[in-house]
């Protein structure tokens, strides 16, 4: 099937090659994204075949990503192609947190389960099949955790070199560390992460090495089978909602192309609502949702949250992220740092369990069922970003109560389980488990 980059700004819309080394439009410095020709094969086949590849051994088949290959035809061989049986994510309910978010029933999309920990591998699995396609042999981000551990390991798999980029200081360790283990080459440097992605586009360009942040669009694709697989594990019942956390908003800009490509496909008769939280001291989004002028966003300067993976004050891709909003119905909301909070732990007392920006979800959904937005008996699926494994210094300061936002005000444990002391005494440990 033919495929091409094509310019997103609807005034330019100018074509290139698949196979041209590209993050913006030379033309009028747009963002890019992938188009397809009109599929050869009947579409009603693809759910079937789909379904069919769940029970194959085949490595392709395996990856939750490349199992829905048909939406993604960007590649004209899979030879060179690298799965390390990303996806295949469950769905999960979560009762304490559907009456949490006022809710009957909420449904979560566990991206965490990913083999880093995280959506990116989504991407990332894609972004490195075309970088391998193009020949290149370095591969670079910057990151604020999730992106570096995936790109490390992806990269790493496909026999690149990693060269990650890192706000120094602002990285969750676990994270750092993962991208240590699979072999980057890491530079942490003094300045936040909006900064250091200016310097790297730049870098990237001038020494030839391949940028695999999201505003690389084969990142995109990758990123869209998220919504594939989804609707797959419910039998193609489109939910009312989907409500996902937002940074550079690469990931809405995924799941919106995504759904709106399957409805055009006829995969499914409609679209969910889609809706995105941000925190509130790294909102841009929300303040550009909620202005009269949306052809203008502001960036804020000093993003400030303890979710670093939305620790994001002037995200790249937010004009798809509009068009997103805009197509779905959508909305955005922000939230505080003790909601976040609140929110995560009691994800956390489901079982489930996500870092930090992932809860941003729940916290969101319960302010919009709150205000009314979301119904009570509303089909919610909420995306839950990455792991409980990152930012374990976060837990446990949240539940021993010295958890404090970054503005100093001390975070509330109201949902606080601290650890308990108790003396080497059988009696006295007994009387206490007995109370
Ligand atoms: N959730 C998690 C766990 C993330 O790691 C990120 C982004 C987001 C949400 C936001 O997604 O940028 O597509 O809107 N993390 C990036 C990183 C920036 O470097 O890992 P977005």
């Amino acid at each position: 099937m033919s495929s091409e980059l094509i310019c997103f700004d609807h005034e330019c819309r100018a074509r290139y090659a698949i196979t041209e080394v590209l993050y913006n439009c030379p033309k009028c410095g747009g963002l890019l994204e992938a188009v397809y020709g009109q599929p050869a094969q009947s579409v009603e086949q693809w759910k079937s075949l789909w379904r069919a590849r769940r029970t194959s051994n085949a490595p392709l088949d395996q990856s939750g990503v490349w199992r829905y290959r048909e939406l993604i035809p960007f590649l004209d061989d899979f030879a060179g192609v690298v799965t390390l049986r990303e996806g295949n994510t469950p769905l999960l309910p979560g009762r304490m947190a559907a009456e949490y978010g006022n809710l009957d029933a909420i449904t979560f999309k566990h991206q965490g389960f990913n083999p880093t920990g995280s959506f990116k591998d989504n991407g990332m699995t894609c972004g490195v099949a075309q970088a391998l396609r193009l020949g290149m042999t370095r591969v670079a981000c910057v990151s604020t955790g999730n992106t570096s551990a995936s790109m490390a390991a992806y990269a790493s798999a496909a026999g690149l070199e990693p060269v990650i980029f890192i706000p120094h200081g602002n990285i969750a360790f676990g994270k750092l560390a993962q991208a240590l283990e699979y072999g980057a080459k890491t530079i942490q440097v003094e300045a936040n992460f909006d900064q250091i992605l200016a310097l790297v586009r730049h870098l990237a360009e001038r020494l030839g090495i391949y940028l695999l942040n999201s505003i690389n669009p084969f990142r995109i694709e990758g990123q869209k089978t998220i919504m594939a697989e989804m609707l797959d594990q419910r039998d193609w019942r489109v939910p009312d909602w989907v409500v996902l956390p937002g940074g550079n908003l690469g990931n809405i800009s995924a799941f919106g192309k995504g759904l709106r490509e399957m409805r055009e496909l006829g995969l499914i008769p409609r679209l969910p609502r889609l809706a995105v939280i941000q925190a509130e001291g790294a909102a841009p989004f929300y303040e550009l949702m909620h202005s009269r002028d949306r052809t203008r966003l502001h960036a804020v300067e000093h993003p400030q949250t303890l979710a670093t993976a939305i620790r994001i004050g002037d995200p790249v891709s937010w004009p798809k992220a509009v068009l997103e909003i805009t197509a779905s119905n959508g909305v955005v909301e922000k939230v505080t740092e003790q909601e976040i909070a609140d929110a995560k732990a009691v994800i956390g007392r489901c079982g489930i369990g996500c870092e930090p920006a992932s809860a941003a979800t729940l916290a969101g959904i319960r302010k919009l069922t709150s205000a009314g937005v979301i119904a009570a008996d509303a089909d919610v699926v909420a995306v839950l970003t990455g792991n409980v494994l990152k930012d374990a210094d976060y837990i446990h300061q949240y539940h021993t109560g010295i958890l404090k936002a970054p503005d100093g005000t001390p975070i509330m444990p109201r949902f606080g389980n601290p650890p308990i002391m108790l003396p080497n005494n059988s009696d006295e440990i007994a009387a206490f488990l007995s109370n």
